[in-house]
């Protein structure tokens, strides 16, 4: 049956009442064409009848309320007393009378009722006088009992309720023998509109309705101002995106500007040869770097500078002695994913060396994405994004690094640093940067960074007195943090939380004074 049914039926039995009386909603019933009869008091059929009457309030065609009311029904130890007697009448039962038979002794009850009957019954027959006492045992020591418990239980199992009324229902309620059972019902009336059938409503006034006069006859549906309409689907930007964006900002408000990053195939050349890795750096292997097979080797870098680098690898210079290895130039035409921005940075850095005009300070910025050959886990990702600031400038030093870094992490809310020396091939000191979690309540590793060495920086011609100091950290890593997010794994790739990125807020990072 449909809702259709459930509203013809409501609508032709109010009519067959009296027009002001009061229909109760459990006296709805539809027969069905196979004979069967649907009531609607209660489960899917009462939500279905609500739905009903809650269309026809709409339109003024009846009125209703909603009554809620509660019965008394049997739990199941209440079906056991009213079925077999209350525990008390069940020992009494079980005794021979007075001078009639073996007085029954405990053990005699137990294995008769059971333990609990045997244990409860006993003391209840007891102190309403119904046994007594004889010799080891005990007999009746009335003819006839009332069993009144067992008496109102059986009414309230019939009616759902009691004539004694609601001290009673409460004490039984307290021993668990019943327990209340919700109803709703809805006590129906004729509405100012009422009819016996529905006429459609309008949903549109048309030029037709106007030009027949049909509009005067027309039923219009009410607009429903409250309704939220359809939201509307439109893209959002990732988390990452949005962090991304609180970072380009605070290096701007610095004064950085952004490097070009858009390529991620880098030729070892520029990815390591040109920072002074040396080529036989663990990091250089298949298992930290992705290498490209297709085409197999990268173009030629400036003659000159790639004679320079051969140079302070093989043999030093710049006041360095090298790394006193052969130098293979198929090692550095290889094809590569970038495995840090700072290849870029590197990059940029002989461009300003030899820009037209030479050589002026700068403070440089990226944010992109590198690649590491690394098994992912829930810290760990193959691809993620590096966060790099570089500053080129006349005699600049350790000290600068620090306040510098100092800066750009209490824009970030980092209010507490430290800094632990490292290793990097291509600085020289190195620190990593740790910051005071106050969540965590400990130190936790932010970022790396270091003053890059003559022998990276003197081959591209930079002058003398130059120096560069720079410092990387990954993207991931504050946007976990920010947004509570525990596994990177789904950051990105296909276990990304779609309705988390549509609905992740921006993100501000709360900036300190500086
Ligand atoms: N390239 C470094 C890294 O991968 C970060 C860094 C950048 C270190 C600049 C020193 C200077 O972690």
């Amino acid at each position: 049956f449909n809702s259709e049914q459930v509203q013809s039926l409501v609508l032709h039995t109010l009519d067959s009442l009296p027009s002001s009386s009061t229909l109760d909603s459990r006296e709805l019933v539809l027969k069905l064409e196979d004979g069967s009869e649907v009531k609607f008091n209660e489960g899917d059929n009462q939500v279905l009848l609500k739905g009903v009457l809650d269309s026809l309030l709409s339109r003024e065609m009846v009125q209703f309320q909603i009554i809620n009311t509660s019965t008394s029904v049997l739990t199941a130890e209440g079906v056991e007393i009213a079925t077999n007697g209350s525990h008390e009448a069940r020992v009494w039962a079980a005794l021979p009378l007075k001078g009639q038979g073996e007085p029954m002794t405990v053990p005699d009850l137990q294995k008769a009722l059971g333990p609990d009957t045997t244990k409860i019954g006993q003391g209840k027959a007891f102190k309403n006088k119904w046994i007594s006492k004889e010799g080891a045992g005990f007999v009746k020591a009335v003819e006839s009992i009332d069993d009144v418990a067992r008496s109102q239980l059986e009414v309230i199992r019939q009616t759902e309720t009691h004539p004694e009324g609601e001290k009673l229902l409460a004490e039984l309620r307290k021993r668990k023998l019943i327990t209340a059972r919700k109803h709703t019902r809805y006590d129906i009336t004729r509405g100012s509109n009422f009819a016996t059938t529905v006429q459609k409503l309008e949903t549109d006034l048309t030029t037709e309705m106007l030009t027949s006069g049909a509009w005067k006859q027309a039923q219009f549906k009410k607009y429903n101002m409250a309704a939220l309409g359809d939201p509307t689907d439109g893209g959002a930007l990732h988390p990452l995106l949005k962090v991304r964006e609180e970072f380009r900002q605070i290096f701007f408000d610095m004064g950085f500007t952004e490097m070009p990053t858009n390529k991620f195939v880098e030729s070892a050349f520029w990815n390591f040869d040109a920072m002074f890795v040396p080529q036989q750096h663990p990091a250089r292997e298949m298992q930290d770097t992705f290498y490209v097979k297709d085409p197999v080797g990268a173009g030629e870098p400036p003659a000159d500078y790639y004679e320079r680098v051969r140079k302070v690898h093989e043999t030093g210079g710049y006041g360095s002695i090298g790394y006193r290895a052969p130098f293979s130039d198929e090692e550095s035409r290889k094809l590569l994913l970038r495995t840090h921005t700072t290849a870029v940075s590197t990059d940029m850095l002989y461009r300003i060396a030899n820009q037209e005009g030479g050589f002026k300070p700068c403070k440089l910025f990226s944010i992109d994405r590198v690649f590491r050959n690394e098994a992912t886990d829930a810290t760990h990702l193959a691809e993620f994004h590096q966060v790099e600031g570089v500053v080129a400038d006349y005699d600049i030093n350790l000290g600068h690094l620090i306040a510098m870094m100092e800066t750009f992490f209490k824009k970030t809310g980092n209010n507490k640093l430290r800094f632990k020396p490292a290793y990097n091939p291509y600085t020289e000191p190195s620190m990593e940067i740790f910051s005071y979690h106050e969540g965590l309540k400990r130190w936790i590793e932010v970022g790396n960074s270091g003053m890059f060495r003559p022998e990276m920086l003197e081959p591209m011609g930079l002058p003398k007195g130059v120096r560069v100091l720079g410092w990387g950290m990954s993207l991931e890593r504050p946007t976990m943090i920010k947004y509570g997010i525990n596994d990177i794994r789904t950051l990105v790739g296909h276990k990304v939380d779609v309705a988390q990125v549509r609905t992740a807020a921006a993100i501000r990072f709360d900036k300190g004074d500086a």
